[in-house]
């Protein structure tokens, strides 16, 4: 027991000396600028949209709605690949991705919602309009905090990773690299945005933004830290399955 105890705790100092150390080589990237535009209909429906340049290519952000119920399940959440490194490593049945989307769709859709505007986007490329990911904000486990998730359809992982197959990351003619990484600073723009605006997260002013990341999944956590998320702790997250995580925080 002690010896496994031991083996854990090496385990934990390799991986946060190896966050630190991709932090320290980050400090002088310079987060890509969203230009974020919060409408509020006389109704109440919020439509936002955040528009973001990197590398070359334009992103387009919008607020997801019911009709994007398909091409999330399609390209997202009925693949392994795309989930197997995401909270619990399953898939979802179009059932729990209908109901996901209703939940996201509802806080664009009433004020009183605890989660107003704290929800879900559809990425897009801005030329093509092809849907490449779904980004989104929602409650973090501790008052407060906002809870930042990332789903990409694997054509647009990053380019250099060596977890793709040859081919695959590419659509047309495009090389797309970096996506993670806008989505993860646009997410903080904006949650910035709603703190700045007045708009608390469950009842509460907003104080952080967090997320989750395997420790083998290290897009995933560079792009977060690219964005200004620091390392917490690591540890082994009960509803997200068995793998240890970083847990991951930015002050807002
Ligand atoms: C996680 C995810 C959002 C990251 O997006 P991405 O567009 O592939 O990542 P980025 O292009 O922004 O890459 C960020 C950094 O990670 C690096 N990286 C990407 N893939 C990597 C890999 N397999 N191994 C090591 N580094 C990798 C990139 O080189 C980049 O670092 P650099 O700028 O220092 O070169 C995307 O891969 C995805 O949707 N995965 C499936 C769902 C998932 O696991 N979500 C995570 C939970 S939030």
């Amino acid at each position: 027991m002690a010896g496994e105890n031991e083996e854990l705790e090496r385990i934990i100092h390799a991986a946060t000396n190896k966050f630190n150390q991709y932090a320290a080589s980050q400090t002088y990237f310079i987060p890509p600028q969203a230009h974020i535009s919060i409408d509020i209909e006389s109704n109440e429906l919020a439509k936002v949209y955040i528009d973001v340049e990197h590398n070359g290519n334009q992103y387009h952000f919008r607020s997801v709605e019911e009709k994007d119920i398909d091409d999330v399940h399609t390209y997202l959440n009925s693949q392994p690949a795309v989930r197997a490194k995401y909270s619990n490593g399953q898939i979802c049945s179009l059932e729990q991705t209908t109901s996901r989307i209703r939940t996201l769709a509802g806080r664009f859709e009433n004020r009183n919602s605890p989660l107003y505007l704290y929800s879900g986007f559809i990425v897009t490329d801005a030329e093509t309009d092809m849907f490449i990911g779904m980004a989104s904000l929602g409650k973090g486990t501790e008052p407060g905090t906002t809870e930042m998730a990332r789903l990409n359809r694997t054509e647009c992982w990053n380019h250099s990773s060596n977890n793709t197959t040859a081919g695959v990351n590419t659509i047309g003619r495009k090389i797309y690299s970096g996506v993670g990484t806008i989505e993860a600073c646009a997410l903080v723009q904006y949650a910035t945005r709603l703190k700045q605006d007045g708009y608390t997260v469950d009842g509460h002013s907003l104080q952080a933004i967090v997320s989750t990341a395997r420790t083998d999944n290290e897009a995933s956590w560079k792009s977060a830290c690219k964005a200004g998320m620091a390392l917490d702790t690591v540890e082994v997250v009960e509803r997200h399955g068995t793998s240890l995580r970083y847990l991951l925080r930015k002050n807002i």
